[in-house]
């Protein structure tokens, strides 16, 4: 019954907020003292590595729906309702629309391509550049390996894998991936070198290099003047591409800002193959639920580790001392999704 009445409800909202073609793109606010049933729309977006290319041109799907929360906010449900195709012909060496992030800045929702180093404004079917990051500190040609997007005194952050770049045996190259961009709502960037955060941050775990730590979901927090970390992959042992896709991390780290009182909270079991590629505080709940992404790349043929990997995607929610609401629920086969946000397509595309 509960059920069937939030997908009414969601349908009509939804539909409704069409019809008056309002064209703000708002942040998803909730009073976190309003206790009654949640409706929530929710928006996830694709990272299809080089399955992104069509003929001339690449794309990203971006799925929508709706998250309906019980009011006593142990029951979710997720009820998809479309998907559009956001296509692109600016591309880097033939790579593009490889999006790992979705975030609402400023009225706008943003993406961010981890091949092409942009913070596109997706709108209406199109990605729109914003804005270009070059890796690392800013002096070479090498685009930033963008990878998540979090808002703090209404900067956006734009940050990377943050570990050391390193060759496909785990042999140091450089530091490059664990500089962040603080981009303003005018599009100025400034460079932070976040290495001794990104260390400080694994050696709380008992990770030191070679061992790695890789990361495409973090947050921070204003509610908790804290930044949170839900890890991709994490291990002590060196890395190696043949085998790293085995390291997938269930671990939620959160930190002040000085790096120094990290916690750790275990989130469900560790499947060795699943690490979280993107997640959002759900509104409402004073940043203490979460829902977030976790996806899996594994080799169809485990001895061509390099070939024809095959994506899956789960999303979960979660609270933040590590309580699981919804354990992972498979989205469809082979589709690999890297950013969540909760926003209204209608109103923001
Ligand atoms: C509480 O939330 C419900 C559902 O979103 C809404 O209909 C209602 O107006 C809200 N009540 C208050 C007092 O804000
Ligand atoms: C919470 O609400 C849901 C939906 O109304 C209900 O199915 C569930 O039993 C409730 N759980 C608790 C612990 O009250
Ligand atoms: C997006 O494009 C792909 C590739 O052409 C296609 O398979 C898929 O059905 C399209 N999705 C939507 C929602 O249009
Ligand atoms: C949206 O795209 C369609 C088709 O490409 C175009 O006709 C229309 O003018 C666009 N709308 C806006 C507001 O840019
Ligand atoms: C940037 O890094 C390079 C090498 O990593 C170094 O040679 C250069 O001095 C740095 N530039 C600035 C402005 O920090």
């Amino acid at each position: 019954m509960w059920l069937l009445f939030v997908f009414l409800l969601g349908t009509v909202s939804i539909i409704s907020a069409a019809e008056t073609k309002k064209p703000i793109c708002e942040v998803i606010e909730v009073d976190p003292e309003n206790n009654s049933d949640m409706l929530l729309p929710l928006a996830i977006i694709t990272d299809m590595d080089s399955k992104s290319k069509l003929v001339d041109n690449w794309y990203s799907t971006i799925r929508y729906g709706a998250l309906a929360f019980s009011q006593n906010r142990t029951s979710s449900f997720i009820h998809w309702l479309g998907g559009i195709n956001i296509t692109s012909n600016f591309n880097f060496n033939q790579k593009s629309m490889e999006m790992s992030d979705l975030k609402i800045f400023r009225n706008r929702l943003l993406s961010v391509d981890d091949k092409l180093g942009v913070v596109y404004w997706l709108r209406n079917g199109t990605a729109i550049p914003w804005v270009i990051a070059s890796t690392g500190n800013g002096s070479s040609s090498t685009p930033f390996k963008g990878e998540w997007m979090t808002i703090r005194n209404g900067d956006l952050y734009l940050g990377s894998s943050g570990h050391e770049v390193v060759t496909a045996k785990g042999e140091y190259i450089s530091d490059d991936e664990m500089y962040i961009r603080v981009i303003s709502g005018n599009g100025a960037m400034v460079t932070e070198d976040w290495t001794s955060r990104f260390v400080k941050l694994r050696r709380a775990v008992g990770i030191h290099f070679p061992g790695f730590m890789i990361h495409e979901a973090v947050h921070w927090s204003d509610i908790h003047k804290k930044w949170f970390f839900l890890p991709r992959y994490a291990s002590k042992l060196p890395f190696d591409a043949a085998n790293f896709h085995e390291t997938g991390a269930n671990m939620l780290l959160s930190t002040s800002d000085c790096f120094c009182d990290t916690k750790v909270v275990y989130i469900g079991k560790n499947e060795i193959h699943r690490g979280f590629s993107a997640f959002q505080f759900i509104p409402g709940t004073n940043d203490e639920i979460i829902v977030a992404l976790k996806t899996s790349e594994v080799p169809a043929d485990p001895t061509k580790p390099f070939e024809n990997k095959i994506f899956s995607t789960w999303i979960t929610i979660f609270k933040i001392d590590g309580t699981v609401i919804l354990e992972d629920l498979a989205l469809e086969d082979g589709i690999k999704y890297e950013g969540i946000e909760f926003a209204n397509v209608f109103q923001c595309l």
